[in-house]
């Protein structure tokens, strides 16, 4: 027997009141509480059941076998995904609207379903002839991918166990629901409950699912974190939607390294692997201009280069500007405060404008260097050397830090055709670097800048 207890939860991170608020207490958005009636059925406590309980074992004991991943056939989405899609794992891909979570899924569903047998597709958004469509458009024909277009979950496990599939993909998990519980599709509740039914299918059957999740307007999931820590891989899609590029990031993976990204040309007839993405997000320029530096931006477990241009025009009117494209603003403002303070390079009054080329997004502090001696190149209107790369995290003392794999950076750039790479002295103990490439080991800020301005 079903008892009903009625509460009122926010939708945008899980929080639970039985009054609604106009404010979330806890992630501080408003408006952001919708009733919900939470279920305690007898039901909900049977689901441990087919789970055989093993006795502990210990761990000296347990025999470790190599699982065998699937391929996807894409190289850069294997990669992410830590070399492959692990049996039974569940993976969540999330993005904005139109960023191409679907035609990612669909593309690698192709070459799944070719390999190790019956795919299936259920889309919850759109239609069997909608997915035709865009599969005709991708070249997609495989006879073993199944496309069911169905929001009920309880139907979509029936279908599943009739066709008992090797990879099932669920786009969106906001568009499914199960009829057992009252809250509407999309809402917490049925968010968990749809993704714990999928998670103890994929566990007990050893398939992996993959879930489509759409992001809120400040770009994290919609529904509750608690999403991200029931299943065992997260990846974003990302990119600026006028940009052809496409990153894949994986932000959790319980199977793989993190901050592993692929890249992907978004062509008109779908995502294309991107192989040498150092050399595209360089430009190709020929002169050299005052405020573009290269740097080199560790992601996940590969050396990426690419440039950072910097803009210091003087303000025209009102209060200085600092805006940045790619980059952290309030990382542009630590570093120009510490220009202004250890080397005595005042930008206070002009606009500052940072860019990374590519429409890329940098978290790495590696790149701070780059983008500290970005400005002071514009500011001083002299440029650098455009075979010249740099890497460095920058102290609030105007301390050059060491930074993780320096070698391989430089080994990548030089690979690429630089001649002198800008690096922590720190870094250099132990250095091997067999390249031909002139090393200059750096300890503060006014060395650099005494070094390339
Ligand atoms: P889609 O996969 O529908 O995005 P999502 O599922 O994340 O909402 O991607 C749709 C966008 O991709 C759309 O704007 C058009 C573009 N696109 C191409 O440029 N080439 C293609 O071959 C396809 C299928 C889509
Ligand atoms: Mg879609």
């Amino acid at each position: 027997m079903a008892r009903e207890k009625r509460r009122f939860v926010c939708q945008e991170c899980g929080y639970t009141t039985p009054r609604s608020l106009g404010r979330c207490p806890t992630c501080q958005s408003w408006q952001s509480f919708a009733e919900e009636i939470e279920e305690l059925t007898t039901s909900s406590k049977q689901r441990g059941i087919g789970q055989i309980s093993r006795a502990p074992e210990p761990i000296s004991q347990i025999t470790a076998t190599d699982v065998e991943r699937h391929l996807t056939g894409m190289t850069e989405f294997d990669r992410v995904l830590g070399g492959g899609i692990v049996p039974g794992s569940v993976v969540l891909i999330g993005g904005d609207p139109g960023i191409g979570k679907s035609t990612l899924l669909l593309q690698a569903s192709d070459a799944l379903s070719r390999n190790y047998g019956d795919i299936l597709y259920v889309s919850g958004e759109e239609s069997v002839s909608q997915t035709k469509l865009r599969a005709t458009r991708l070249g997609v024909v495989s006879d073993t991918l199944y496309v069911l277009c169905e929001n009920n979950l309880e139907q979509i496990e029936k279908h599943i166990e009739t066709l008992q599939p090797k990879v099932v993909i669920v786009d969106s998990i906001q568009a499914v629901y199960l009829s057992s519980i009252q809250s509407a599709p999309g809402s917490v509740t049925q968010i968990r409950e749809c993704t714990g039914r999928l998670l103890i299918y994929a566990k007990n059957r050893n398939v992996p699912v993959f879930l489509v999740g759409h992001v809120t307007k400040d770009g994290t999931l919609a529904g509750p974190r608690i999403l991200e820590h029931m299943v065992d891989t997260v990846l974003y899609f990302e990119g600026e939607q006028h940009h052809i590029y496409r990153v894949l990031r994986a932000i959790k993976n319980r199977f793989g390294s993190t901050n592993e990204i692929g890249i992907f040309e978004m062509q008109n007839r779908g995502l294309v692997d991107v192989m040498n993405p150092s050399e595209l997000f360089l430009s190709n320029r020929e002169e050299e201009v005052a405020g573009s530096i290269v740097v080199s931006s560790m992601e996940g477990t590969r050396p990426l280069l690419m440039e950072v241009q910097a803009l210091v025009v003087p303000t025209n009117y009102g209060n200085p500007r600092n805006t940045a494209t790619g980059v952290d603003r309030h990382r542009i403002s630590l570093l120009i405060a510490v220009l202004n303070k250890r080397v005595g390079i005042d930008v206070g009054g002009a606009d500052v404008f940072v860019n990374i080329t590519g429409g890329l997004r940098v978290a790495e502090p590696g790149i701070d260097l780059g983008v500290l001696m970005a400005i002071a190149s514009s500011y001083r209107e002299i440029s650098v050397d455009r075979r010249t790369v740099m890497v460095g995290e920058v102290g609030l003392g105007g301390e050059i830090r060491p930074v993780t794999h320096v070698e391989r950076r430089i080994r990548e750039a030089a690979k690429l055709g630089f001649k002198r790479a800008i690096f922590p002295e720190y870094n250099r103990k132990g250095l091997k670097i067999e390249e031909n490439i002139e090393l200059v080991g750096v300890k503060d800020v006014y060395d650099s800048l005494s070094a390339l301005l």
